[in-house]
């Protein structure tokens, strides 16, 4: 699909890493100019350094997901900078692991707020600008929500992220019955993830009897998680990589989906097969 993006403009938040800075790769090799934002501002402009030596064009600004004023300032700005707004890819998140009886309302509450909180901001502040007529007559707009595999299934010891990722899932399919009701041309879908080979699992709490809940075969009292063994366990024996995700976002960001809204795009090596 080269080319399929060219004019298009994309908010991918999350995007200094892993996920998240994949996807902003792959649309921008597509040909549209990303806005990139993370908390992680050396990362968030390492993403788009990446871009630019690949031909493509992306700026960077600084977003904490879960601040509204911010998702204001920032969609505003990239209406003052480019006019328009065709693509928002929702990916910013958080791994709170714990067993249910251990989980603090804190870390809870963090948890829903930059995984689905955020989400609900983002379509909030983005949909009227992605409602925008455009000088070259494109009308509607792909929202897309990185949910997980944790979206559509439980896992011990991570109650608080499926129900975020499940939030996420239905978030989706309720704002694709809006924008199909408003006939705005705007779609709306989440993509969940199998086991993907990113930083996010090095940042999971894994202390004491957890690590044993969360993934079965770990070592009790690990404080990393090895991706590669966690990985081995989906059908097809090993785990993902970021820019197998950023290939289905650029699939859902395109007009080669144009009939796809409220829907589920598994990415997972057939973890959820079974
Ligand atoms: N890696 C996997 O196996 C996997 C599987 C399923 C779903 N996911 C989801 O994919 C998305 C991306 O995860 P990843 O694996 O690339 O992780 P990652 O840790 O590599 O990247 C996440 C990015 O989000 C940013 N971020 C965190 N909190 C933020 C905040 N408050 N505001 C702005 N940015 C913030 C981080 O700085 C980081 O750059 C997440 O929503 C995650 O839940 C990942």
């Amino acid at each position: 699909m080269m080319g399929a993006l060219t004019g298009r403009v994309a908010f991918v938040t999350g995007a200094a890493s892993g996920i998240g800075r994949a996807s902003a790769i792959a649309l921008a090799a597509e040909g549209a100019t990303v806005f990139v934002t993370d908390i992680d501002a050396e990362g968030g402009r390492e993403t788009v350094a990446m871009i630019e030596a690949a031909g493509g064009t992306a700026t960077f600004r600084a977003q904490d997901v879960v601040e509204e004023p911010r998702w204001a300032e920032l969609v505003t700005r990239v209406m003052d900078l480019y006019g328009r707004l065709d693509i928002l890819v929702n990916n910013a998140g958080i791994g709170t692991s714990g067993l249910i009886t251990e989980v603090t309302l804190e870390q809870w509450n963090r948890q829903m707020d930059i995984n689905v909180t955020s989400c609900f901001l983002g379509i909030k502040h983005a949909l009227p600008a992605m409602r925008q007529p455009r000088p070259d007559g494109h009308v509607g707009g792909s929202i897309i929500n990185i949910s997980s595999v944790a979206g559509l299934g439980g896992s011990a010891g991570m109650s608080a992220y499926c129900a975020s990722k499940g939030a996420v899932r239905l978030l989706t399919k309720a704002v694709a019955m809006e924008c199909a009701a408003a006939r705005d041309g705007i779609r709306c879908n989440s993509v969940h993830p199998g086991i993907i080979d990113t930083p996010i699992w090095q940042k999971l709490d894994t202390s004491g009897a957890l690590s044993a809940a969360l993934l079965g075969s770990s070592q009790p009292g690990a404080n990393t998680i090895d991706v590669d063994a966690v990985g081995a366990g989906a059908p097809v024996g090993y785990a993902g990589r970021p820019e197998d995700i950023g290939a289905g976002v650029v699939f859902l960001a395109s007009d080669a989906s144009r009939y796809m809204t409220g829907s589920e795009l598994v990415i997972d090596g057939g973890w959820t097969a079974h």
